[in-house]
């Protein structure tokens, strides 16, 4: 068979109205209780939802994979993945990670970020429990490798981003505004206000009390509750009323150090019944999405 030939054995088309929307899985709410990265040995536990999402490949979205890294006192790990971005929490513990760019202590609350790396070793001084998000999964999709850091790595202690909260809480709350958050940021992605040119993180403040009312974004979000007391919870859904509130949504609830997936597109609003603040870390793609002009988010009124 001549290349011609054999090139034409894999044409295939559709007629356009019955394929211009192609019947993919959807994301689902899906939770992932601390339990998993409370027990047992050291280990990466990938919060894996490929059999929902039919990819060849683990992953929590199509483009991004969220892991819980437990570590027990005085042992080490060693996570090396072929990604551009990644971005790890701290959920519990302190210890430090010796990374081609230099060794780091942390503890918990605190994040960082690290690019298109060779691989890190995490060593804690205490039973640690690590958040650690990548987009590992868009490379896998691309069959991509990176050839370059597109930013240096990055720190962002409990200390700063708490002064950060503190320092505009007021003002927030006077405002009602949407959010009591700081994006956090690169100065290598400052185009795109991100914390790395995939990836975007915020640290946002639910106080005590307090509702942040619906939005929506074609990014999606892998929520990691940082602390919450009881009743605190997202409700999340495909469309709002016209009084801007979703109609049949499903209730995420925030417990500390779980994690909870909010799909691409669903309106979705935060809650807090208790009378504790509650803070939530989300991460998201919404760096590939705010440099494609395709995030499209909205509020409602
Ligand atoms: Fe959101």
């Amino acid at each position: 068979m001549n290349p011609n030939q054999q090139w034409a054995e894999q044409v295939v088309s559709w007629e356009y109205t019955a394929a211009a929307t192609p019947d993919l899985n959807e994301v689902p709410v899906q939770p992932f209780p601390a339990s998993l990265h409370e027990q047992g040995e050291t280990r990466v536990i990938a919060l894996d939802i490929s059999a929902v999402l039919e990819t060849p490949y683990v992953a929590t979205a199509p483009g991004l994979l969220a892991n819980y890294v437990r570590i027990c006192a005085c042992e080490q790990i060693t996570t090396n993945v072929t990604a551009t971005s990644e971005v790890f929490f701290v959920m519990r513990g302190s210890g430090r990670s010796e990374t081609a760019n230099g060794t780091i202590t942390w503890q918990q609350g605190d994040a960082f970020t690290l690019p298109s790396n060779q691989g890190v070793t995490h060593f804690a001084d205490e039973d640690s429990a690590l958040y650690w998000t990548h987009d590992g999964p868009l490379l896998t999709y691309l069959g991509a490798t990176p050839t370059a850091p597109r930013f240096k790595p990055a720190f962002y202690s409990k200390a700063y981003m708490d002064g950060e909260i503190a320092r505009i809480r007021e003002i927030s709350m006077q405002q009602k505004r949407n959010r009591v958050g700081i994006i956090l940021g690169n100065s290598d992605c400052a185009k795109t206000k991100t914390i790395t040119h995939t990836m975007w993180s915020l640290y946002n403040l639910l106080p005590a009390g307090a509702v942040q009312k619906p939005h929506r974004h074609q990014s999606v979000a892998l929520d990691l509750a940082v602390f919450s007391g009881p009743d605190t919870y997202t409700l999340i859904g495909k469309k709002v009323d016209e009084n801007g509130n979703i109609i049949d949504p499903v209730k995420a609830m925030w417990a500390t150090n779980t994690v909870f997936v909010t799909p691409p597109g669903w309106w979705h609003s935060h809650h807090n019944e208790s009378d504790q603040d509650a803070y939530v870390f989300p991460v998201q793609d919404a760096g590939l999405h705010t440099y494609l002009r395709t995030l499209d988010i909205q509020f409602v009124r």
